[in-house]
């Protein structure tokens, strides 16, 4: 399975702070958003990843993350000229992916909690040819979001985007696994009502072949959004006080390499080295040392 992580779009909501630099760059506490996203995909045991932004962006994203070999990945770029939709990434993924497994991961989501990586992990080795899998979270607002409704036995019954009404309280997270061929079914995305194509359009396409499975994240894990001022510090803060509270980093994408032995303890070091004498640089010493 490969993986694409999505780093473009406006990130209006986040002007002035985003208004020059992509919002996926920003900090969340102490790592660029993207990193977040990126160790999901990681703890699902994918290494080829590429990354999607725009012309503006994405060389900042090389130069952040070059070739992703300190951290045991192999990471491609790619150019998405204008934020078209969320379905897009299909379209421009295409020879990236090469007709293998693909899970797409939005640059701004991020996820905590207890068994997110079995969670994924499961879901990246089960997902099947012409199948979808996506998951399911309790949210106090789901008109912000892709909402799913579920029949008395937990199927999946519909999917909206953002609808003024929702039908349940079950909000879609930016984190999607499909099986092979998926950017087939892309191709058949028209765009919607305000001109994008949109990622709920081609689970519901999904949905209608009865080959999307839609999971429920249990209460232990935390889905955090990273749109707005306010939820950006609250995200922050979330991810500080869980660092502080426990001394281990979430989304520490170096460990992830090593505990899943794509890295060893030489590669650490040096990594480690390079970063140098920051709080992440020192985590990554200590790591080395244990
Ligand atoms: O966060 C989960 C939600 O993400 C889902 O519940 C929704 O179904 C899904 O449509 C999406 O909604 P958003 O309104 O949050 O999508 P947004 O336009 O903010 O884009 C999400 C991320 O993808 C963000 O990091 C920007 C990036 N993006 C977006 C578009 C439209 C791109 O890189 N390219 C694009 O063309």
């Amino acid at each position: 399975m490969r993986g694409i992580v999505l780093a473009g779009g406006l990130g209006t909501r986040l002007w002035p702070a985003a208004t020059v630099l992509s919002k996926q760059l920003l900090p969340v506490y102490d790592k660029p958003m993207i990193y977040y996203p990126l160790s999901i995909l990681m703890l699902a045991g994918i290494r080829d990843i590429l990354v999607i932004s725009s012309p503006d962006d994405l060389p900042l994203y090389r130069k952040l993350l070059e070739d992703g070999s300190a951290f045991g990945c192999d990471l491609s770029y790619c150019e998405q000229p204008r934020p078209e939709g969320l379905a897009q990434a299909f379209l421009l993924g295409e020879e990236f992916l090469d007709g293998d497994d693909a899970a797409l991961a939005l640059g701004d989501n991020i996820f905590y909690g207890s068994g997110i990586g079995g969670t994924v992990k499961h879901a990246a080795a089960s997902v099947k040819p012409g199948a979808a899998i996506c998951f399911a979270h309790r949210v106090r607002d789901p008109e912000r979001y892709g909402v799913v409704e579920f029949d008395a036995n937990g199927r999946a019954m519909s999917l909206e985007e953002k609808p003024e009404k929702p039908k349940s309280n079950y909000a879609i997270p930016g984190l999607y696994f499909y099986g092979r061929g998926v950017c087939d079914v892309a191709r058949e995305v028209r765009p919607s009502a305000r001109g994008e194509l949109e990622i709920t359009s081609l689970n519901r396409l999904y949905l209608d072949r009865d080959a999307l499975m839609v999971t429920q994240l249990g209460r232990g894990v935390a889905w955090l959004d990273t749109g707005t001022p306010q939820s950006l510090l609250e995200a922050a803060n979330f991810i500080h006080a869980v660092q502080t509270r426990q001394g281990q980093m979430v989304a520490c994408l170096e460990e992830i390499a090593y505990l899943n032995g794509w890295i060893d303890r030489a590669q650490l070091m040096e990594r480690a080295d390079a970063i140098g004498n920051s709080a992440y640089g020192r985590y990554l010493s200590e790591l080395a040392e244990s």
